[in-house]
């Protein structure tokens, strides 16, 4: 037991904007539930508290992409978030959204408590406004070209050619994503939240009294405090959020990142309507928030010093683990390229797979740096881990208490050397487990667990119940598969943190009791004398086939990609007309069109140029046409190029075409018809 009374374990909320992948999971989700899983297991009082994420510029940007309004949306997203995530087993107590009146309330009375406390200083600033749109433009609303690279494409917070973060009042050339017209610049107030006031505070409390935090966490909260706090602004010109409870603040909200994290507090008092501050203001009580690593500014420094300016005994968070990325095969999870893995798609794909995600995201975890989920690895976790060294192990413990004892646990005689020694490795790995769990180290912890299986494996290898047997010695019997039947047990414990679902199934084939930590390492956790289920298989092979369908669908994703970020060559150096006379080009007519053998690229055309001899031209265009269909067109050509010989034809002169976003070639020709041999001018 910790010297805490009670824990709150927050999940940073995601934008309901879209659905959640597996950047989310292995990076907020799994390792929250994991903690919340062993807190529970070692019977602490803990509750878990999620939500979405539903107020913000790009669930605005989307509905007007959609024509349909910001509630659609989130209504929309918030359904497939909560529902996939209970599905996964995700154990919230609760999950809830900040478009509750519940959420508005809270949000409101913290700005309302915090200005009549005058904490907030007033500002106003100059910001580009669409005044035929009449509205202020969010920075994401502004389009132009980058300071920097000079992308013409840059939005108004970010270019993401060059990665540039940018400020609207930066581009060149602004234009209003709304309606095209060019903004001007208009004067707004704002209220900003002075951290530079907390910066002494923030600093005494992370620097010197939260040494143990993450490196990661520690070293980000480090740089921006020494490059020294300035005031953030904490209201917007939008009309979706939470609107400022000031007067004159009409068309004006708080600003998402303001409200998002009173989102756990409203989330708590939803949960708990009588009972909720104590989990926030009993000095016994601790918070922990499980985020990623682009909130932790918000987590340790603006969230803990709004909770300051407000007082009235609201803790600060004890820690806040955040983790890395999750990449995918190698490239960054991106929302608006659709490069992820959605949960509620693999749920549908991988039916009753729950486990095999948990699993590989958490071994995979991007805990210390950025990491790599790949099909590949997923498959190779799930048949040579789960498959053949934990499910085996279990599967033959099982059929084997059914072959010898009649699937009645066997009482254990005098125990030899070999089994004292599993019992101590497996207190080992208790302790082990144990306190990579405590400080959030959740592969190393699963590694620990796996060593369960491992240690059964072995166990079965070295006494080889199945040749004692032949000598008639069943108390020696008795006693080996007594305690591969405890490794079992102690499995179903050890793993419910990591995959509930194979231990709720190993539990109640071994009919065991509710499962607590404090059984953890016990040599009696399934008692002699208990009956057992008929064997079933915990986890099974995934085939090449079905980790190819993913990989298929990967490569789909790009190639749409390709497409949609498809943008004209920039028109080339100035040239004259008389250049452009020095190339002869002309149309003619196609007479025969035959693939060129061994060359799966070429077609040989033969061509009416109108000089009576057919002409030989070959181009590298088979993989677009049919010959057939080519035969009786008229293309263009040049004419004047010396001939070339392609894989043993002799080619007189190129056939024109243009290319398309993804690659593909179409053949130039005229719209009406033209005698062969006519020239283009
Ligand atoms: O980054 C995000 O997805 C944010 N929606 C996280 C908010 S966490 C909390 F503050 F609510
Ligand atoms: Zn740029």
């Amino acid at each position: 037991m910790n010297k805490y009374k009670r824990t709150l374990v927050t999940t940073a909320l995601p934008y309901a904007n879209g659905p959640v992948h597996i950047g989310h999971l292995a990076g907020v989700y799994i390792p929250a539930d994991i903690y919340t899983r062993y807190l529970r297991l070692k019977g602490e009082d803990v509750i878990m508290i999620g939500g979405s994420d539903e107020h913000g510029v790009p669930i605005t940007i989307k509905a007007k992409a959609e024509g349909v309004t910001p509630q659609d949306i989130v209504d929309r997203y918030h359904k497939i978030i909560k529902d996939s995530m209970e599905e996964l087993g995700i154990s919230f107590d609760i999950y809830s959204r900040t478009t509750t009146p519940l959420h508005s309330e809270t949000a409101s009375e913290f700005f309302r408590h915090l200005y009549d406390k005058g904490e907030f200083v007033e500002k106003t600033s100059m910001q580009l406004y669409d005044e035929k749109a009449g509205q202020f433009l969010a920075d994401r609303y502004v389009t132009g070209e980058c300071p920097h690279c000079h992308n013409p494409h840059a939005y108004g917070d970010q270019c993401e050619k060059c990665g540039t973060s940018l400020n609207a009042t930066d581009l060149i050339n602004p234009h209003s994503a709304i309606t095209g017209n060019v903004p001007v610049l208009r004067e707004t107030k704002h209220w900003y939240l002075p951290l530079d006031k907390w910066e002494k505070a923030l600093s005494h409390w992370i620097l010197d009294e939260h040494k143990e935090w993450k490196t990661n966490v520690y070293g980000q909260c480090k740089s921006w405090i020494d490059l020294g706090l300035q005031p953030r602004a904490v209201s917007r010109d939008l009309d979706w959020g939470v609107p400022v409870p000031v007067e004159g603040a009409e068309g004006k909200v708080l600003y998402v990142w303001f409200d998002a994290p009173i989102g756990y507090i409203s989330n708590t008092k939803e949960l708990l309507p009588d009972t909720w501050e104590k989990y926030w203001k009993d000095p016994e009580s601790r918070v922990i928030n499980f985020i990623g690593k682009d909130n932790i500014v918000f987590h340790c420094i603006v969230f803990p010093a709004m909770l300051m300016a407000y007082g009235d005994g609201y803790q600060l968070p004890d820690n806040v683990p955040a983790n890395e990325f999750l990449n995918l095969e190698g490239d960054k999870i991106s929302t608006s390229r659709n490069w992820a893995v959605w949960l509620h798609e693999y749920l549908r794909d991988f039916e009753g797979k729950q486990d095999v995600l948990r699993y590989v995201l958490t071994a995979n975890a991007p805990e210390t740096k950025d990491n790599d989920f790949t099909w590949a690895d997923f498959q190779q976790r799930n048949n040579s881990e789960l498959v053949a060294i934990l499910g085996n192990f279990v599967n033959r413990a099982l059929v084997l208490t059914h072959k010898y004892f009649g699937g009645v646990v066997p009482a254990a005689g005098e125990l030899t050397e070999t089994e004292k020694n599993v019992y101590t490795r497996l207190a080992e790995i208790k302790k082990q487990l144990s306190d990579n769990l405590d400080t959030f180290h959740f592969r190393e912890a699963l590694k620990e667990a796996m060593n369960i299986a491992r240690l059964g494996n072995q166990y079965l290898q070295e006494t080889e119940p199945w040749k004692t047997v032949k000598t008639g010695d069943m108390a020696r019997v008795a006693t080996i598969m007594h305690t591969v039947l405890q490794l079992c047990g102690n499995i179903a414990i050890a793993f419910e943190p990591f995959t509930p679902f194979m231990s709720d199934k190993l539990a109640s084939l071994l009919n065991m009791e509710p499962m607590t930590w404090a059984q953890l390492g016990s040599d009696d956790i399934v008692s002699a004398g208990t009956e057992i289920s008929q064997p079933e298989l915990l986890f099974e092979k995934i085939e090449d086939d079905t980790i190819q369908a993913q990989l298929d669908r990967l490569a789909r994703i790009k190639e749409e990609n390709k497409v949609k970020a498809w943008r004209p060559e920039p028109v080339q150096a100035p040239t004259d007309f008389d250049t452009f006379m020095k190339l002869d080009i002309r149309v003619g007519t196609v007479t025969e069109c035959e693939r060129v053998p061994k060359a799966d690229k070429l077609l040989r055309f033969s061509i009416d140029d109108g000089t009576g001899e057919p002409r030989t031209i070959v181009s590298g265009i088979a993989r677009y046409y049919d010959p057939a269909d080519l035969v009786g067109k008229q293309v263009c050509f040049i004419a004047n190029f010396p001939p070339r010989r392609l894989k043993g034809v002799d080619s007189q002169g190129m056939i024109l075409s243009a290319e398309n976003a993804d690659g593909s070639l179409v053949v130039v020709g005229p719209t009406g018809p033209v005698a062969p041999g006519a020239q283009v001018k």
